[in-house]
């Protein structure tokens, strides 16, 4: 008889963009998608996870160029930081995709084409406002910035005008098949609630996309017209057809496609569920089942941006507590499709009294008797009383209520269900209080039992939490003396009799760490946290420099010796420095916060070997260093005896 196949569920991340280092926001999406695949893992399904990164377009060509790097180089130092932070994080997914890998830029030109052959794009020009920090073209109500340019409504950058020869995409003509595929899949958008935004939006008309720029060169280009380069975002979307295979490996693109959830960050809906599927429908492809959009993570109630300087480094976390906690706290704090606040308060909070005093100290404790009471090895236990069976019968309804949370993307209740129980557990301990029941020798079948019960209730427990805490997971598994991997267990095979007494329990040591908010904050505040994650967290951060790099760069003391303001500017002075060997005219924008005449004579600090530059028509050679105080401008001067030209470092 043939084997019956698995059924097989796909579920994919955003590829991420490689302008810098990932963050606790991009931490968040992957860690939901491998806890999920995780379970439908242990469910019995072929599962295929896959993640990667977004590699293309004007936002990575212009951090690149900031960098003196070529995009490519960019890229390939960016993307290791994702691929170790994943494994940082425990994170395994079952494909990684790069859009600068030939297979997928050959994948995307073969449906570009398609649609070219077909009239579903067209050739035209473009007119409008770009945003290069979300690459996205605005619409025409998008607000009004300064001096008659757009902003972009979801960065608030202004955004740039553009005027080219371009590709356009016929979206205006998928508007009425995407309302009736809505209609026959209102699940297709989730949480509900999102599904009615994309609705209104489609509804409000649709108009053609440019899916081609001339002006920008980071990209796949063109099949035949190689002047264009393919917008990033249709190159960008396609990657969940060749991360499985497409043009490639068919069979298994056959296998997985379609996907059954592109688990996304809300701020990227449209793309996902307007964009994409038309894209798809116009290539004669099979539409996703759901399109999930998560919310967004606030620190201290912000958004975070690199301009606050409160973007969450996850090594400061991942290096106090490990990856299980941080996995626990995201999945744990808010359901997913709602926005969550990390505060170290709360995370700290969670973590004492969830992980270390409920769990932890379960598994600890428990274990630590069945060590010195029964060396290690259980006998047979007693026989079951009432309070026992009640511990016994309550995991199969909660392995249930479990595995229905599961199913429904609900990890926060999965965990909280299961929080639940372990309380029961702890209850049910500290009831039969093996400690007492220890110091009777008549009492040994009793305490056998009363230890066996709790036994094969962290087993199950521990199964439960495998999916969100898998490091952990694997590591008490082990300490129980199970011989197989915990991931061999089939969800429906879990049974709580499953836990044989004979065997030998390992010394547990502490599962979870129990950390000081006021230590852990002085530690998140300063160098200290870097200093202990160690020299890889050092390199973490893509905007540092090294000293060599420092070093290019040429400070002098330079003595003023005359300043006057520069004609019809009013933020700028003209100032002539002395650098001990050469003269120097230099142009800075301090006219607000100083007098020419208060300046002559002072000694300040000026960046000697910068290309000279035109400003308001006079040249600049070379740039003074002033603090920014709002519009005002502090200069740092000299006080004692230094003589002009000096070196400053
Ligand atoms: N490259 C595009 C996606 C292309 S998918 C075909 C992109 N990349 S991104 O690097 O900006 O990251 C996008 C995803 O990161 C968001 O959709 C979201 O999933 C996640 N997050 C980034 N910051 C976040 C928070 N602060 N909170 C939660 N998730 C956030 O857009």
């Amino acid at each position: 008889m043939p084997k019956k196949s698995k059924p097989t569920f796909y579920i994919t991340t955003p590829i991420y963009y490689v302008n810098d280092v990932p963050h606790i926001g991009h931490a968040y999406t992957t860690i939901i998608a491998d806890a999920l695949a995780r379970f439908k893992k242990l469910d019995g399904y072929d599962v295929f996870f896959l993640t990667g990164t977004d590699e293309h377009g004007q936002k990575v060509e212009k951090a690149a160029a900031a960098k003196g790097l070529k995009p490519q180089e960019l890229a390939d130092k960016v993307v290791v930081r994702f691929k170790d932070l994943w494994a940082a994080l425990g994170i395994e997914p079952d494909g990684f995709i790069r859009t600068t890998d030939p297979a997928h830029e050959r994948g995307v030109q073969k449906i570009f084409a398609r649609l070219l052959e077909k009239g579903d794009i067209y050739k035209g020009t473009y007119q409008g406002w770009y945003c290069v920090g979300e690459e996205n073209f605005l619409s025409e109500d998008a607000p009004a910035g300064p001096d008659g340019t757009k902003v972009c409504p979801d960065c608030g950058r202004t955004a740039t005008l553009v005027e080219e020869s371009t590709y356009f995409f016929r979206l205006s003509a998928y508007a009425r098949p995407l309302l009736e595929f809505y209609e026959a899949h209102p699940n297709f958008v989730r949480p509900q609630g999102r599904m009615n935004e994309v609705v209104s939006f489609v509804k409000g008309g649709l108009r053609d996309l440019s899916i081609s720029r001339t002006t920008v060169h980071w990209g796949i280009p063109m099949p035949g017209d190689p002047a264009h380069t393919i917008y990033v975002w249709f190159d960008a979307l396609h990657n969940y057809l060749t991360g499985i295979g497409y043009d490639g490996d068919m069979d298994r693109f056959r296998k997985f496609w379609p996907a059954n959830v592109h688990l996304i960050g809300k701020d990227i809906l449209r793309f996902h569920a307007v964009f994409w599927p038309a894209f798809l429908m116009a290539g004669g492809f099979a539409l996703p089942e759901c399109v999930y959009g998560h919310g967004w993570w606030l620190k201290d109630d912000a958004k975070m941006s690199k301009s606050k300087g409160n973007v969450l480094d996850p090594y400061v976390i991942i290096n106090a507590f490990g990856a299980d906690p941080l996995r626990y706290f995201l999945l744990r704090e808010v359901p997913i499709g709602h926005d969550g606040n990390f505060s170290h308060e709360g995370f700290i909070h969670r973590t004492n009294s969830d992980l270390a005093n409920d769990l932890g100290n379960l598994v600890h404790r428990t274990l630590t008797m069945i060590r010195s009471y029964f060396g290690g090895r259980l006998p047979a236990p007693g026989a079951e009383t009432a309070e026992d069976a009640a511990i016994r019968e309550a995991f199969g309804r909660v392995k249930a209520a479990v595995h229905t949370h599961y199913e429904a993307y609900a990890l926060n209740k999965a965990l909280e269900e299961t929080w639940g129980y372990i309380t029961a557990v702890n209850k049910y301990l500290a009831d039969s209080a093996p400690w007492k029941l220890a110091k009777d020798p008549n009492e040994r079948p009793r305490l056998a039992r009363v230890l066996y019960q709790a036994a094969a209730a962290i087993r199950g427990v521990i199964y439960l939490v495998y999916p969100v805490m898998p490091g952990s997971a694997r590591k008490v598994w082990a300490w129980l003396g199970e011989p197989g991997a915990i991931e061999d267990v089939p969800f429906a095979g879990l049974a709580f009799a499953d836990f044989d007494a004979g065997r030998e329990i390992a010394e547990p040591t502490p599962l979870f760490p129990r950390v000081d908010l006021k230590e852990f904050l002085a530690a998140d505040a300063g160098s200290a946290a870097v200093k202990a994650a160690g020299p890889e967290a050092r390199e973490d951060r893509m905007d540092q420099i090294t000293y060599d790099e420092f070093k290019k760069i040429e400070l002098k003391v330079a003595l003023i010796l005359e300043a006057e303001k520069v004609q019809g500017a009013t933020k700028l002075l003209k100032l002539k420095v002395d650098l001990g060997t050469e003269q120097r005219q230099v142009v800075a924008g301090v006219a607000e916060s100083y007098k020419p005449e208060d300046l002559v004579g002072k000694k300040l600090i000026l960046v000697a070997n910068l290309k000279p530059a035109i400003i308001r028509g006079v040249e600049s050679q070379g740039m003074i260093l002033a603090a920014v105080a709002g519009d005002k401008a502090v200069i740092p001067f000299f006080e004692g005896e230094i003589a002009p030209g000096s070196t400053v470092k």
